[in-house]
């Protein structure tokens, strides 16, 4: 395996994973924000070079300093070939299993592989699986029917992670309140404020480029927030060249209700993996179940 770091090579291997969008999602994204300032210090992992069948994206070894941090610690991976796959995802170089990490890929393979090593390797692990929305273009679509006069725009600054965290089913914690500050501070968002100028709907994305974290405060529910935060978010990644997607839980109806109004979003025929680890067996910390 080899840490890809000439620019040069980093551009092809974008070139490459973009030809084979949606599947590489959301590697690609990360690929992507590297090559545009690497916002998160993130690093990428080949098997080998120039005929490389797997890749691995995951955060600089010095960026993550508390190895129980699943949020901070978050890879992605997308592999042509099973075996490139489970080779790269077992070398301790590439992957610090004694450390709490975060894995997400769109590939079945990816979840079989990685669960096996972790029970092998009496790691923890707590699988979300998501279905996968993705915009084409959102710049040409618009989303219907809303109140534009109870809510305007605003922009999301450190101060509003607190209630972001808190209102975060799989947050709540002092690890996700940093997470979600970081994603606030380094990646497009967009929010709704009330006439008060107070939060009431919202949308970050992350070093995936996915977006995510979407949330309507329960009093604001009903009135289309939903659909313009997303479209907001993703016209802002769409307008650097990022693919727009986003990931919703299948049975989330609310959802799927709302981006019902954002034209243009479609499912794909592909599940999400978000898969966290845990070392020791134990479950994570301030875990909601
Ligand atoms: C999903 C969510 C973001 C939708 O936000 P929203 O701004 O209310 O979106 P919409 O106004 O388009 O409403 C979507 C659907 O929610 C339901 N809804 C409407 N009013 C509601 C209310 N007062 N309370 C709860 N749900 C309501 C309806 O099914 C509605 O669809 P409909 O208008 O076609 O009937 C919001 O429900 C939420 O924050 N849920 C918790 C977090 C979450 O699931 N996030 C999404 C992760 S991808």
């Amino acid at each position: 395996m080899l840490i890809l770091t000439c620019a040069t090579k980093l551009q092809l291997l974008e070139r490459v994973l973009q030809k084979s969008l949606p599947q590489t999602l959301p590697v690609c994204g990360a690929v992507m924000h590297i090559n545009r300032g690497n916002p998160a210090q993130h690093e990428v992992v080949v098997d080998s070079w120039r005929k490389f069948k797997a890749v691995l994206t995951r955060p600089r070894t010095e960026v993550v300093k508390d190895s129980g941090d699943y949020y901070a610690n978050v890879h992605a991976a997308f592999s042509w070939d099973i075996d490139a796959c489970q080779s790269l995802l077992e070398n301790p170089e590439a992957i610090d299993w004694g450390r709490a990490f975060q894995l997400q890929g769109l590939q079945e393979e990816l979840y079989n592989v990685s669960k096996s090593i972790a029970e092998a390797r009496c790691v923890e692990l707590k699988p979300n699986f998501y279905q996968v929305i993705l915009s084409p273009d959102p710049s040409t679509c618009c989303p219907s029917q809303f109140k534009s006069d109870l809510f305007h725009f605003g922009t999301l600054n450190s101060s509003h992670a607190v209630l972001i965290n808190e209102t975060w089913s799989l947050g709540g914690n002092d690890r996700s309140l940093r997470y979600l500050n970081d994603l606030i501070c380094k990646f497009p968002s967009a929010c709704l404020l009330d006439k008060e100028g107070q939060l009431a709907s919202w949308t970050l994305s992350n070093p995936l480029a996915c977006l995510t974290h979407s949330y309507t405060l329960p009093q604001y529910r009903g009135h289309h927030c939903y659909a313009v935060v997303a479209l907001t978010a993703a016209r802002k990644l769409h307008a650097k060249g990022f693919p727009a997607y986003g990931a919703i839980l299948p049975d989330n109806k609310a959802a799927k209700q709302g981006l019902m109004k954002y034209e243009g979003a479609h499912a794909l025929p592909f599940t999400k993996y978000t898969l966290f680890f845990t070392p020791g067996c134990e479950s994570p910390p301030n875990w909601r179940k």
